[in-house]
């Protein structure tokens, strides 16, 4: 069985594909990269075919993260072609909401800190305008929820079966 992951944030430049190359990192490590597939996405179109910031990959690179991708935007064809949807904060998770009027895909719909262990946060915040320790606390965070998030899609894998 395939589990297939979108992480979605505003731009898609910063934190969506900061997690979705974490998550990407860590199937890798685990040998998994035949069970789960990621990809990610923004709710708005500003920065559609751009690369990963730059500040963004600068902190990620010193994790030993690589980050890859082409922005693209979130649409509403993704609630059939992913199982779970995780929103970086309130707005994303309610904006992806707002294209599923009838709520049919609600329950693949979470928000990335859900899954956190370590932070107490709600939401992956927003780096975009402020300085580098905000880029670097979105990694640390990511790389706690994204291990969360792991946990959560193999038990939900095993249970399945
Ligand atoms: P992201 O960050 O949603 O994590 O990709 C942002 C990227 C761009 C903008 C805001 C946030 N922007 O306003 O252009």
């Amino acid at each position: 069985m395939v589990s297939k992951l979108l992480f979605v944030c505003l731009g898609n430049i910063c934190r969506s594909p900061s997690a979705e190359n974490i998550m990407n990192h860590l199937i890798k490590q685990r040998q998994l990269a035949d069970t789960i597939i990621c990809d990610s996405a923004g709710t708005s179109s500003y920065h559609i075919g751009s690369p990963p910031d730059r500040r963004m990959a600068a902190a990620a690179r010193q994790r030993g993260i690589n980050l890859v991708g082409q922005a693209r935007q979130f649409q509403p064809r993704d609630f059939q072609e992913f199982d779970w949807i995780l929103a970086m904060d309130r707005e994303n998770y309610q904006n992806i909401l707002a294209a599923d009027p009838r709520g049919e895909h609600y329950h693949k719909v979470k928000l990335m800190c859900d899954f956190s262990r370590l932070y107490p946060d709600k939401e992956v915040p927003d780096p975009y305008y402020g300085g580098p320790e905000g880029f670097n606390y979105v990694i640390d965070l990511l790389m706690d929820t994204c291990e969360g998030l792991l946990e959560f899609v193999l038990a939900q894998d095993r249970s399945a079966k």
